[in-house]
């Protein structure tokens, strides 16, 4: 399962870069108007800190204002990936990036017919929202489940990136569907390294290592 961080934000990158967990990055316009930075620098600078995807999506409705603004970001840096809605125009779009070789990330999909769609458009990932479905009090995670069943019934290359993810739970069960991808808040990422026994067995450790007068 490939990684990807939900985040503009540069430090975060940086350091989870530097431990190796990051394959890629997400953006979308509520995370750089949260960011207070230049849109295009921004992405500029992800994509110097991250040689994988780096999504940046579009913020026009119409087809061809999509193309213009599409065209205008894939050229920041070969990684960026076009995002683009879950809408006729957005699929439309999807189309003509992909038969250009640029790579897309179709986006708000919250049915699996719309992943069906998704994939037929060619797109590179489909992101699926599970915490959104959750916050509706609807089942996430068996949306993730029907686009894998559905994308490997058919061997779909169009890459399953699990978004809007709230906890390390959600990256488990997605990781055991078989989502290509998960994009997560760096904080989430952080969280999945905790467990207690971890610590107490470091400190047991510490503990009798003290005792034992020895160095390395
Ligand atoms: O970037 C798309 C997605 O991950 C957004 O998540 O938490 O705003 O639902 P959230």
């Amino acid at each position: 399962m490939q990684f990807f961080v939900d985040t503009a934000d540069l430090n975060e990158i940086r350091e989870l870069a530097d431990l190796g967990m990051v394959d890629g990055v997400t953006t979308n316009p509520s995370i750089i108007a949260k960011s207070g930075q230049d849109f295009k620098k921004v992405i500029k600078e992800i994509c110097l800190i991250v040689k994988g995807s780096v999504s940046a999506e579009v913020i026009a409705t119409k087809y061809d204002q999509m193309i213009e603004e599409g065209t205008t970001l894939s050229k920041i840096a070969e990684n960026v990936t076009v995002k683009l809605p879950m809408t006729w125009d957005g699929l439309k779009a999807c189309k003509y990036f992909s038969e250009r070789e640029i790579m897309t990330n179709v986006t708000l999909c919250f049915s699996a017919n719309q992943a069906l769609l998704a994939a037929k458009a060619g797109a590179t990932y489909v992101s699926p929202f599970i915490g959104r479905l959750d916050d509706i009090g609807l089942q996430g995670m068996e949306l993730i489940k029907d686009i894998r069943d559905i994308y490997s019934n058919y061997m779909f290359e169009t890459q399953i990136l699990a978004a809007s993810i709230r906890h390390p739970e959600h990256i488990l069960e997605a990781a055991k569907i078989g989502a290509d991808v998960a994009t997560m808040p760096p904080k989430t990422l952080r969280q999945l390294i905790n467990h207690p026994l971890t610590d107490i067995g470091i400190d047991m450790f510490l503990k009798d290592w003290a005792n034992a007068n020895q160095k390395i």
